[in-house]
């Protein structure tokens, strides 16, 4: 194996390590001079309270690493069932979708998502191939009662066969995970919550 190939493999392996953490989804959308824009981002992190602030972080190869470049950007928590959203927003754009903009929006946001953050632009830093986009929250809202989208292991959890939020385990499922993780406290783990 060429030392080319093997740097292919060794990275190929280190995103599905990076692949184990589940995660929600997110569509970073901003203007541009050519019109409202969006990237499907999972790399969203919440950063301080006072101020607020959160982050995502952006490949060197994505349109959205120029167009965030001192932008204002609304970062949008897509629902359970937005995942064509967030198919259409990863570089497979669909003729046939309606991208739900919000209208009359002061930044350009997503209407029907789990949640919103309304950002001015406060800091970038450069990380290797990525470039990390801190912005100031200046408005934000949620929907209590709307599910995630989820993405673990490469796939959206409403296309996986047992979705995490399809139903609230049994008191007899959350007893045995309890044993679960009392054997794997005993290995080295040191949880034992019961997760809810
Ligand atoms: C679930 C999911 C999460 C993603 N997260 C990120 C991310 O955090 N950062 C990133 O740069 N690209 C991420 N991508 C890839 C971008 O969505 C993709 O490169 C997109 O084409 C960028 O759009 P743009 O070139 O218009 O900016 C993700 C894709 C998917 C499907």
């Amino acid at each position: 194996m060429s030392s080319k190939s093997r740097a292919r493999t060794e990275q190929l392996e280190f995103r599905r390590c990076l692949g184990a953490f589940p995660t929600g989804v997110t569509v970073v959308t901003y203007d541009t001079p050519d019109g409202r824009r969006g990237a499907t981002v999972n790399s969203f992190v919440s950063v301080s309270l006072d101020p607020a602030l959160v982050l995502v972080s952006i490949g060197a190869g994505a349109r959205a690493r120029t167009g965030l470049e001192g932008a204002p950007f609304a970062v949008n928590i897509l629902g359970a069932h937005q995942s064509d959203v967030a198919v259409h927003f990863a570089g497979r754009p669909s003729d046939a979708l309606r991208v739900p903009w919000q209208a009359e929006a002061s930044v350009p946001r997503l209407r029907e998502c789990a949640a919103w953050l309304e950002c001015l632009p406060w800091r970038s830093v450069e990380a290797g191939d990525h470039t990390l986009f801190i912005g100031e929250v200046v408005a934000f809202g949620h929907d209590p009662s709307a599910a995630p989208l989820i993405f673990h292991a490469g796939v959206f959890a409403d296309k996986q066969s047992n979705p995490p939020h399809a139903r609230r385990p049994s008191l007899a499922e959350r007893l045995d995970r309890r044993r679960d993780f009392e054997i794997w406290s005993d290995a080295g783990v040191t949880s034992s919550a019961v997760p809810a």
